[in-house]
């Protein structure tokens, strides 16, 4: 059965590029992107990897550990890398899991036979401190994801998780924010000292609290 939001992400033991990882353990309090891309020594796959290495400040920001895999082996991986680094001007800083049994991308169901029957298709998993799972998204091969909207998936995740709020459509950072519903009106004054608009009495936004 495929994995659910809110589930505990399946812990395991990996062979990647920084050496015998034990995928809990490496996560420690941090919050962590697994993704995977279908196979080495391709032309989408480059970009993405590339890209997630240039935006590995952001991630270090925001306390999230990045992970990639593949079922590719681990030495194919080693060659790879320096082609990543030199099309995207990086250096990938992330470890590369070698999945060469499929043993995780099946564990984390990120092969679709009726995509592929031999390579994984795009998935995302944003992980939470408490190893539990709080974003999936799946991406067929031919598509690149948009790394900009994980890094934002990931600050409406952790405002949530800070605050009692949510974030709307197309949210971007500094915007007002939306009070759950859980907070009852009494709690406003306390909980958002910056105030609350009322659009509707189920809809109440505030401005964004850690700004
Ligand atoms: C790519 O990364 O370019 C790719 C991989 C598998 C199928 C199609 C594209």
């Amino acid at each position: 059965m495929s994995l659910r939001l809110g589930d505990i992400a399946p812990d395991f033991s990996a062979e990647t590029t920084q050496g015998l990882l034990h995928f809990h353990e490496w996560l420690g309090n941090s919050w962590g992107l697994l993704f995977s891309h279908p196979a080495d020594f391709t032309p989408v796959c480059t970009t993405e990897l590339g890209r997630t290495a240039l935006l590995s400040d952001e991630f270090k920001k925001r306390n999230v550990k990045v992970i990639a895999i593949s079922v590719d082996p681990l030495e194919s991986h080693e060659r790879w890398v320096p082609d990543i680094n030199e099309v995207n001007q990086t250096v990938v800083n992330f470890p590369l899991i070698a999945d060469g049994d499929r043993k995780i991308a099946e564990l984390y169901d990120m092969i679709h036979p009726n995509a592929s029957e031999k390579t994984t298709v795009r998935s995302v998993f944003i992980i939470g401190p408490d190893k539990k799972i709080k974003l999936t998204l799946t991406y067929p091969a031919s598509t690149g994801r948009n790394f900009n909207e994980i890094l934002r998936v990931i600050d409406s995740l952790q405002l949530t998780a800070n605050y009692q709020v949510a974030t709307p459509a197309d949210w971007q950072q500094g915007e007002d924010v939306i009070v759950t519903p859980a907070v009852t009106d009494d709690q406003l004054e306390e909980k958002f000292p910056k105030g609350v608009t009322f659009v509707k009495p189920y809809l109440r936004t505030t401005p964004q609290p850690d700004k």
